[in-house]
């Protein structure tokens, strides 16, 4: 007999995209490029010099993309605005890229579901790239001004906003690793960068706060399980907490203590980020916030020994790229014998549920606030059958044990209030171009055509009925 878990009352089911990922029209209606545009034509940086001047082509196709999203019995959709479609210089907003966040956003309403807007997933105007990107003090300033130029467009018809979208990622890929735009390589623009980043986020919660109180705000971060790979090794344990550190606390305790940890600022001592601290910073970084974003794709066990793997950012390609970590030379991830999947990922459900009950613990519950999990999803290679189908089983394995680790979460007390499946469609995902699919729904890059996969299905029916119906001999195994 299959045991029926039911989903909270008030449990959103939705799909995440990002702006650069789908969007494509990257010149029409005024558009100039973002670092992404700047990174893809870099030799070698992306996968076969891959680009987003079409990619989903959902700058034309939004409407039948929504339809198809309501058709699946989607409840909130989780998008991100083109800062370069709606200030291409930076500055002068520009009505028509903003016009068509507005059709979206409508279409959405339309649909009966829920906008969740995200400011910022990785695409700074190129122009202010110029200008020292996010190591400029300044940017976060100017993100400030582009939170509220989306606002006063938006404000009455987004219930959500998410300021960034994994700032480790922006940081750390993009300025310490360069294996994402804008591609330099320097541990000390990594830490300035995440240090503004963090600015960003709270001069924009203050002012859309003050703008208009009834906003839920908040951030997505992408966190991970990091443990060490034996917990009896002192080397292995330090590796731990050295990950853990630079990865989830050093972004966690600005936000919700006001203050970078200890061993953190010790572990990257001289490299610039005190530096980057002005009086009054972090009051602001902590400007209270009503939800917190999870991404999780994966755990790490973590050891100071040689590797199966050295520790790395996504580094696809011929293009040498660094370590993304600022302090952590000779950590390395062991494997833990786990399946993965395209990307090389562990599939490791119950680390989520972990990660929410740590996170909850330590952050959200002393906070007040609620959880959701903002992505989370798998690039498997996926084919098209000939049935005409997309039969990826190993991806509704996938999303059935994560949806299983969130009820495993609530049930231990942790207030998870939705879930994002990354991503809604096959699209470009970053240095590995369109080289990993990720979607519910396949994308053929040809034709455009648009084509559920069983998964896609099958979230569909989860999302419908609230309920995850589980083998009782799978519940052990987390329902892989
Ligand atoms: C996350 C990104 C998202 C996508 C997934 C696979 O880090 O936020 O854009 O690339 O990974």
């Amino acid at each position: 007999m299959s045991h029926e878990r039911q989903f909270h009352p008030e449990f959103l089911f939705g799909a995440a995209t990002a702006a650069f990922q789908i969007e494509g029209a990257n010149r029409t209606d005024g558009r100039t490029d973002s670092i992404w545009d700047a990174f893809c034509r870099l030799p070698g940086a992306v996968i076969d010099g891959h680009d987003g001047s079409t990619a989903c082509d959902h700058y034309n196709r939004y409407h039948s993309d929504v339809d198809l999203m309501a058709d699946l019995g989607l409840q909130t959709y989780r998008f991100s605005t083109s800062w370069s479609r709606i200030q291409p210089d930076g500055g002068r907003v520009n009505e028509a890229g903003l016009d068509f966040y507005e059709r979206v956003v409508d279409k959405l309403l339309e649909r009966g579901i829920m906008p969740w807007l995200t400011l910022y997933h990785w695409d700074l105007p190129q122009v202010l790239e110029e200008r020292g990107g996010w190591c400029a003090r300044d940017t976060a300033y100017l993100f400030r001004d582009y939170a509220m130029n989306v606002h006063a467009r938006l404000g009455d018809r987004v219930p959500v906003w998410t300021t960034l979208n994994e700032p480790w990622c922006s940081a750390f890929l993009g300025y310490t690793a360069g294996a994402h735009a804008p591609g330099r390589q320097d541990p000390r623009a990594g830490l300035t960068a995440a240090h503004h980043l963090l600015l960003g986020h709270g001069l924009a919660v203050q002012a859309l706060r003050e703008a208009d109180p009834a906003l839920t705000l908040g951030l997505t971060l992408n966190l991970t399980l990091a443990e060490p790979a034996d917990p009896q090794r002192p080397g292995d344990v330090d590796a731990a907490r050295r990950i853990d550190g630079q990865m989830n606390r050093i972004f966690l305790d600005p936000i919700f203590r006001g203050a970078y940890p200890d061993d953190v600022l010790a572990d990257v001592d001289g490299l610039g980020l005190v530096d980057a601290i002005h009086p009054g910073d972090l009051d602001i970084i902590a400007a209270p916030i009503d939800a917190l974003g999870v991404n999780y794709y994966h755990g790490q066990a973590v050891s100071d020994l040689p590797p199966t793997a050295p520790i790395h950012g996504e580094a696809p390609t011929d293009r040498p790229t660094g370590s993304p970590f600022p302090a952590a030379d000779g950590v390395h991830t062991h494997s833990q014998g786990l399946p993965t999947t395209a990307m090389g990922w562990e599939i490791q459900p119950d680390g989520l549920a972990e990660l929410l009950v740590r996170i909850h613990r330590d952050y959200t519950d002393p906070a007040g606030i609620e959880v959701y999990v903002t992505e989370n999803g798998a690039a498997f290679d996926d084919e098209l059958s000939a049935d005409g189908a997309v039969h990826d089983d190993d991806r509704v394995s996938f999303l059935r044990a994560h949806l299983n680790a969130i009820l495993d979460a609530t049930e231990r007390g942790v207030p998870v209030r939705g879930y994002f499946y990354w991503s809604l469609m096959d699209n470009f995902e970053w240095a590995w171009g369109y080289h990993k699919r990720f979607g519910i729904v396949h994308v053929d890059y040809d034709t455009q055509q648009r084509t559920v996969k069983d998964s896609g299905l099958e979230y569909g029916r989860i999302a419908t009925s609230r309920t995850l119906s589980i083998e009782p001999a799978a519940r052990t195994a987390a329902a892989v």
